[in-house]
């Protein structure tokens, strides 16, 4: 087992992506850790895991540092947690624009600022591969995914002896387009199958493989790798 023995957080850990890491990384043998905000759902995955659940909420400085106090050293983290608002660029909301990178960009910022992770370990921050291929629509999302990218690059130079990457994922099936009319998701999701190289759209469990990957491989820091079905060839 690639992780045994090793205290693993996974901040994003109740849903989707993070949810499909920490239960590879309890396969690995690793003691994990989850963190999210909704309690009731964070117990009940933390319960079915046999993971240990701890709320927190990315976008607060106290919440993390609180999170982080209570974790002790650690081997790995991995940081999951979005809401994203987007929009058309001239309409979209301001507020709407800070909260996206509140949480996605300045809570990945606020993780590596405090957890302790052990030399050796690493952080795996989630981007996306909008950072690289823009929709119209999603500027915040493109701005914010592009930022985590470069942060996991500076990081891997300022947290060294630990390692620091990013995995930047394509279209994945995952509980983050539960607000979406059903009907136009599937289609969405369809469309998006049919137009890639492997002909079909991601699952959480294909990015918490290379999630897995970068926790177990020594040599991999800076590193950010685009999991995507081929959505950056076509
Ligand atoms: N799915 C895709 O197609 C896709 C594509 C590219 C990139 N990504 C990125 O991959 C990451 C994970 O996405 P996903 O699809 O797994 O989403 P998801 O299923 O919606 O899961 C998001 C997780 O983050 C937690 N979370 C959200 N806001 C938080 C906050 N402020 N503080 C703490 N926890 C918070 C959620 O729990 P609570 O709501 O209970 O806090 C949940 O556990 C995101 O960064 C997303 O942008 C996803």
């Amino acid at each position: 087992m690639l992780l045994a023995g090793k205290k693993v957080v996974v901040v994003g850990g109740s849903s989707g992506i993070g949810l499909a890491a920490a239960e590879m990384a309890r396969r690995e043998g690793a003691d994990v850790i989850i963190a999210s905000r909704n309690v009731e759902r964070l117990d009940k995955v933390a319960e079915k895991l046999n993971a240990i659940a701890i709320p927190a909420d990315v976008t607060s400085d106290d919440s993390v540092a609180n999170l982080f106090h209570r974790c002790g050293p650690v081997d790995h983290v991995v940081v999951t947690a979005a809401q994203l608002c987007t929009g058309s660029f001239k309409a979209v909301a301001m507020e709407d624009v800070r909260a996206t990178m509140e949480g996605k960009f300045w809570g990945a910022w606020r993780v590596a600022r405090e957890a302790e992770i052990r030399p050796g370990g690493s952080l795996t921050l989630v981007s996306g591969f909008l950072s690289v291929r823009p929709r119209p629509n999603s500027a915040i999302v493109s701005a914010a995914n592009g930022a985590l990218e470069s942060l996991a690059r500076a990081l891997a130079l300022e947290l060294a002896p630990v390692r620091v990457n990013a995995v930047s994922p394509g279209v994945i099936d995952t509980p983050i387009r539960a607000a979406m009319p059903e009907e136009a998701r599937r289609d969405m999701l369809a469309k998006t199958a049919a137009a890639l190289p492997v002909g079909r759209v991601g699952a959480a469990e294909d990015i918490a493989r290379q999630i897995s990957a970068f926790m177990a491989n020594g040599f991999a820091t800076g590193s950010i790798v685009y999991i995507d079905g081929g959505a950056l060839v076509i």
